[in-house]
């Protein structure tokens, strides 16, 4: 049995269980229960708050767990990173008054910047040779300026909703950040052979993600021209359509160079496109 960490509630709450999910894994979900365990996987889910999750993990209190970069890497405990997961990505940003001019980083020189990332903001400074006073609050820090007890803030700052409802603007990013699988150094084999078998669904489940499936009809002697312009998983499956001179050509195209590709696919004589989400994909 291998014990998991993720975040109770939060930004990382959400696409951590969906992740779970997607890897084939079922359990009852059950928001008010702080620990649940799979029943067709040897795992069990244990609900906690995000900050909580690198120590409990290198404790052992949980094998492994879902975390924040950000939290990761405040906590100093980036040795426990075993990948990044590619979702829940934000920055870490200072933020000031909407209203307030500001034109550089020496204009926070001498003044008070709450946060809850007192160690990332100050190596930050200190990178950039500035000078502020740190005050180190645990939540709702968007709303410091307004009360009067800080100039600026430093906080995570994702669809940045939060910083408009609170009439502050992103002024400079400090750090950026994504949802990464932590691991506790010292787990046992059996356990390791767990966490194996996850990230090979885990990976199979990226793979899928970046990946579309693409189906298209063209004339016969535009085929070879079109060939060329898909990089499948191997070669194009190829089908003859009924009707005469013309085939039905399957693939696998990246999701990051699909509207270029779709383009030129067109260009090259590419009709009745279709793209399809790829669920699993299997190395
Ligand atoms: C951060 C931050 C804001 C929100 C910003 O909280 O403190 O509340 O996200 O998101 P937005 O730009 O989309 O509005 P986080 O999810 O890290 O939770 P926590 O600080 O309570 O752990
Ligand atoms: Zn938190």
């Amino acid at each position: 049995m291998l014990r998991i960490a993720i975040q109770k509630s939060g930004r990382l709450s959400e696409e951590s269980l969906k992740l779970i999910k997607e890897c084939g894994i079922s359990f009852i979900n059950s928001s008010l229960k702080l620990k649940t365990e799979s029943t067709n996987f040897p795992l069990e889910i244990l609900y906690l708050r995000d900050d909580d999750i690198p120590g409990y993990v290198a404790d052992g209190v949980a094998d492994i767990g879902i975390v924040g970069e950000n939290v990761l890497v405040e906590e100093g405990m980036q040795q426990l990173a075993v990948e990044q997961l590619g979702f829940s990505k934000c920055r870490l940003s200072l933020a000031v008054p909407k209203a307030d001019s500001y034109t550089n980083l020496s204009d926070l020189e001498g003044k008070n910047i709450a946060t809850s990332y007192p160690k990332l903001l100050q190596a930050y400074l200190d990178e950039n040779g500035v000078q502020a006073h740190i005050h180190t609050i645990s939540g709702s820090v968007e709303i410091a300026p307004s009360i009067g007890l800080a100039d600026a803030i430093c906080d995570i700052v994702s669809s940045g909703s939060t910083l408009i409802s609170n009439g502050l603007k992103e002024v400079e990013r400090v750090f950026k950040s994504q949802a990464v699988l932590i691991a506790n150094q010292s787990l046992s084999e059996e356990k390791h052979a767990i966490l194996d078998k996850l990230l090979f669904r885990i990976h199979a489940v990226q793979r899928a993600q970046r990946a579309k499936y693409i189906l298209l009809n063209a004339p016969n002697d535009k085929v070879d021209t079109i060939i060329k312009l898909l990089p499948g998983i191997k070669s194009p499956t190829i089908l003859p359509l009924a009707e005469e001179g013309w085939s039905s050509l399957h693939s696998v195209v990246n999701e990051d160079d699909f509207w270029e590709i779709i383009e030129k696919l067109k260009d090259a004589g590419a009709e009745g496109i279709l793209v399809v989400p790829i669920e699993k994909m299997i190395k």
